[in-house]
């Protein structure tokens, strides 16, 4: 791996040094493009000019090596080297060098996508591809029919793979063009269209519905409706595709990620443990209600590779099994709160959840160790009340995701906040990963959040929306921290009106009791 990593290090070194020679001959009017191994390399000085030379031109967007990264960049190598002298143009553009262009195209992570007719606005984005074939399926399944059409449905049913069949009566109707859709997004299943109604006798099934076959065996269909949409196929479809329970390893990882499904529901189980049949048998059985609606994922808390996933929902071994359920909108997850797992139980929390009654669950990451030592306190959910709250200071508190890049890009700001109050005892600079403790107050507007609790105010927080700049943040400190004394008299004083009506009730409770006596 690390020799690999040099070895595109010193590729890109080369391409840069050809790129550079590349700008200095765009001036002269035939534009010369570097090409490697039938890869444009492009840049900002020659990108439109690709885009006005090729109809059809499929740009790969490279970023630095990651796994994922690096399988693309291998499938869409192996793309170009079956594409030499077709009709589409293959190119790619190092995300990382060319910023300003990436900028402009709009582009952030790497991708891959297909511009068409010189469009810079409006490219095809190409589904993540697992191998080049995938993308040479893509680019043959726009082109041309997405599914073949078979008369002999033994054919179909010899596959060993999953085959997604469309049983249509009429070839040209709107549901076959939904179906070809989905199609081209998922361009590494296999797809067939048919008319032979064998089919009717066979599954008893009848015209516009779409089969999914594997081994000769029906595992689900699904009845065209005439609102059904090329989205609503692809769920139906990655869905059944999977088995109501998949197993979290490295191979599953990345399908159970880029499931439409964002609704999860992991098990974590000792499967080496006595009980463990009884709970995956009860676990899956609830799957089955909820397919469609929640993924369910059991992970094996006696494998050591898991740690990382169980580190990141606060599991710990000895509290196996246990079930979460997890909002992949926003990152919420939820806690059966029960000793038992059984079918019953399992169904009534997801259903709960589903019907937005079920409650998050509250939890602190352990208390950092030197936690309030450096300049930006580091605090939890079980500190965060106590810090947050406390009446003698103001506290500012960056509330962020770490694998949020837009949180990330604020901690150099938050550290040089922290520096700028470091002589002032009585402000304090904070941050919070919103990931790895449930905070029990309303967020709005996402996150990264600024939220400042002024002194001599308790419970109250002013959320900070201005410009993300030093000198405005600690304005807005001290303008809060002005206010927060100038309300603090009347604040005293309803304070005070406050405790009087109370123990005036509980003197009046106090008479009617004896009165009762
Ligand atoms: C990038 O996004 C901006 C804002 O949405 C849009 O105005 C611009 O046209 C986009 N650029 C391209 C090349 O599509
Ligand atoms: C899982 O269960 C087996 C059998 O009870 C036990 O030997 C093993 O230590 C357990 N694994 C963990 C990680 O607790
Ligand atoms: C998941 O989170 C999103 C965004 O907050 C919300 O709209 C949706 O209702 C949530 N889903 C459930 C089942 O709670
Ligand atoms: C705040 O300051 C007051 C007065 O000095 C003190 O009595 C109180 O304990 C302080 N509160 C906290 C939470 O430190
Ligand atoms: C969140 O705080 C509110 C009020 O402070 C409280 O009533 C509620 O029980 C808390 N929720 C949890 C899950 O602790
Ligand atoms: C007084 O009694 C009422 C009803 O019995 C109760 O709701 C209330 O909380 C009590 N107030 C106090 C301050 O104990």
């Amino acid at each position: 791996m690390k020799k690999s990593v040099l070895l595109l290090g010193v590729m890109v070194f080369c391409f840069c040094v050809l790129v550079a020679a590349d700008t200095q001959s765009d001036r002269v009017e035939e534009v010369k493009f570097t090409e490697k191994d039938g890869i444009l390399q492009l840049n900002k000085g020659n990108f439109n000019r690709a885009l006005r030379k090729y109809k059809q031109l499929l740009v790969h967007f490279l970023t630095p090596l990651t796994v994922e990264s690096h399988r693309v960049s291998e499938a869409f190598e192996g793309a170009a080297a079956e594409l030499q002298g077709s009709e589409v143009k293959l190119a790619r553009v190092a995300v990382n060098e060319e910023k300003d262009l990436a900028k402009k195209l709009n582009v952030t992570g790497f991708s891959i996508r297909l511009y068409l007719s010189g469009d810079i606005h409006n490219p095809v984005p190409c589904p993540v591809s697992q191998s080049s074939a995938s993308i040479l399926t893509w680019l043959k399944r726009r082109a041309g029919s997405a599914a073949d059409l078979i008369t002999d449905i033994h054919q179909l049913e010899a596959s060993e793979e999953l085959t997604v069949v469309g049983f249509f009566k009429d070839l040209n109707h709107e549901y076959v063009q939904e179906f070809y859709a989905a199609a081209i997004d998922l361009p590494d299943i296999s797809f067939a269209v048919t008319q032979n109604d064998d089919i009717i006798s066979k599954y008893g099934l009848t015209y516009d519905n779409i089969l999914l076959l594997k081994n000769s065996r029906l595992i689900r269909s699904y009845k065209m409706k005439p609102e059904t949409s090329k989205e609503e196929l692809i769920v139906f479809i990655s869905v059944y595709q999977m088995d109501p329970v998949t197993e979290y390893t490295g191979q599953t990882a990345s399908q159970i990620l880029s499931s439409p499904v964002l609704n999860h529901a992991l098990l974590f189980v000792n499967k080496s443990s006595e009980d463990f049949k009884e709970i995956f048998s009860a676990f899956s059985s609830a799957a089955e209600a909820f397919r469609m609606k929640i993924l369910f994922v059991l992970v094996d808390v006696g494998e050591s590779r898991n740690g990382r996933l169980m580190e990141y929902f606060q599991v710990r071994v000895f509290e196996a099994p246990l079930v979460r359920l997890v909002n992949l909108t926003d990152h919420v997850t939820y806690h059966l709160p029960s000793e038992t797992l059984n079918v019953e139980i399992i169904k009534q929390f997801c259903q709960s959840y589903l019907e937005g009654k079920a409650k998050p669950k509250m939890q602190s990451e352990p208390i950092p160790e030197g936690w309030d030592e450096k300049p930006v306190k580091e605090l939890v959910g079980m500190t965060l009340e106590q810090v947050a709250f406390n009446p003698n200071k103001t506290v500012f508190v960056l509330f962020y995701l770490p694998y949020s890049q837009k949180s990330r890009d604020l901690f150099p700001l938050w550290e040089e906040l922290a520096e700028a109050f470091e002589e002032r005892q009585e402000v304090i600079v904070a941050r919070i990963d919103v990931s790895a403790n449930d905070i029990n107050m309303s967020m709005q507007g996402g996150y990264p959040s600024l939220c400042l609790f002024p002194a001599l105010y308790a419970e109250r927080v002013v959320v900070y929306t201005g410009k993300r700049k030093l000198k405005d943040l600690i304005q807005f400190v001290d303008k809060e921290m002005k206010k927060a004394k100038k309300y603090r008299v009347q604040e005293d004083e309803d304070r005070m009106k406050y405790f009087e009506a109370l123990k005036a009730e509980e003197e009046k409770n106090h008479s009617k009791n004896k009165d009762e006596l």
